[in-house]
Formats: structure tokens, sequence, C-alpha cells
């Protein structure tokens, strides 16, 4: 670490690192088209506490922000996806939308692998803060993320987010709490034609 800012992210995050700690072995880490739009409505559907947004916003994802967003792909069926911008406003900022892993790949440190190869994308070089919301309610996300913060040697900052009153119906919504993990050097270790 160099002044607070872990250089070359990608540097301690070979893709032979990957899956040290799991059994994910299989799973092909990959770019979203826009024809999984419907393969990853349905996982989604699946992984709740998630929001299930429609199939056609899944299809823009594999079209307009495939450059920040995976799927991980499994024997042809869709397993994983992670769904990502850099804010418009402060590209510095990538924000980690939804994270879905399907009930037969949890707890193999797919979630985790995903994250870090996203990092190391071409797509991310500039990108120095990883940014997301989580209910305070959500253990498993709260654990990936404070893992993908301790990987990286970086400080995980926890703020407010979105109040619970902003969200439609009967406030069953929980409030979202705004996590930030930096500063980093996004992209930095990418492999060429690694995603
Ligand atoms: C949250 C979710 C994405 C995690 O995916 P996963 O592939 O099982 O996570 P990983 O195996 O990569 O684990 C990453 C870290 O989180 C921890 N973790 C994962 N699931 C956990 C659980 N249920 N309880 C406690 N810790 C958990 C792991 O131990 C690991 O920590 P470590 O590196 O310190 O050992 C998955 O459970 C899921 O899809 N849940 C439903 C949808 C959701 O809540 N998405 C998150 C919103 S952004």
């Amino acid at each position: 670490m160099i002044n607070g800012v872990v250089s070359g992210a990608g540097k301690k995050m070979k893709n032979e690192e990957f899956g040290k700690k799991t059994d994910n072995g299989k799973a092909r880490i990959r770019a979203p088209r826009v024809e999984d739009g419907r393969a990853i409505w349905e996982l989604v559907d699946q992984c709740r506490p998630l929001d299930l947004n429609s199939c056609y916003a899944y299809c823009l994802i594999g079209r307009d922000f495939a450059g920040t967003s995976v799927v991980a792909e499994e024997d042809g069926k869709i397993v994983g996806f992670v769904s990502a911008y850099r804010r418009p406003a402060d590209p510095e900022k990538i924000f980690i939308w939804q994270v879905a892993i399907h009930s037969s790949q949890r707890g193999k440190g797919l979630a985790r692998s995903m994250l870090l190869k996203l990092l190391e994308r071409e797509s991310c070089d500039g990108v120095r803060f990883l940014e997301t919301t989580v209910t305070p309610s959500n253990k498993p996300s709260r654990a990936l993320f404070s893992s993908i913060a301790r990987e990286m040697g970086c400080r995980l900052v926890e703020t407010a987010g979105f109040p619970a009153n902003i969200f439609p119906g009967d406030q069953s919504h929980e409030e979202e709490r705004l996590l930030r993990i930096g500063p980093f050097c996004g992209g930095a270790g990418r492999k060429p034609g690694s995603i």
C-alpha cells in the first residue's frame, strides 16, 4: 500500500488465485450479453431478498453495461450475476447494483471471484472506490463486501444510503446502507482478453 492507495488491485489478484478458497473452478466468468437477459431475470427471481427488475432491464445491462457487469456460466447455465456501473458524475466510483448467485453455487467463493475479476477489467481503469448498498439484515452480502475490503487491504466505510421511506408500499423494504471500499487502483492487473 502506497499513500493509502492499494496499487494494482489486480496484481494481488491474479486469475490463478481466484477460487483458491473455493470450489468454483467450473464456472466461467464472462461479460453478459443481451441474450442472457432472460436467464439473468430467472436467476434473480430465485435470489431473494433482491428486487426483481424487468427482463428488459437485464437485456439492457447486457447491451449497455456489459463492460462493468459479469455473469458466471456453468454447463450453459447462468449461475452468477453482478451488475454494476461507473457513476456518471463520479467515474472513479463503481457502483455494484445486484449480486446474485444460484443457491447451488453459494459458499464457494463465486461472488467474491466475480467482483475481484470485474475490478481487474480494463473498463475499471481509473476506478478507485467500490460502492454498494446493503440492507442491515443481509448478512451474506455484508460478509461478501467485508471479504472484498480485506482482500484489497482497503477500508470499508458505512454511511446512510437510501432510507426505508423512499420505497413504495407498506414500508417493508428495509433501509439501504451505503458501503464504500477504497481507495484502490482498479483495472491494473487485467489480463488482456481474459473477459
Ligand atoms: C450474497 C451472495 C451474493 C454471496 O454469494 P457467494 O458466492 O455465496 O459468496 P462467497 O462464497 O463468494 O463468499 C464471500 C464471503 O462472504 C461470506 N459469506 C457468504 N455467504 C455467507 C453467509 N450466508 N453467511 C455468512 N457469511 C457468508 C463468505 O464466508 C466469504 O467470506 P470470507 O472470504 O471471509 O470467507 C449470495 O448469498 C446471494 O446470491 N444471496 C441472495 C442475493 C443477495 O442477497 N445478494 C446480495 C445483494 S448485493
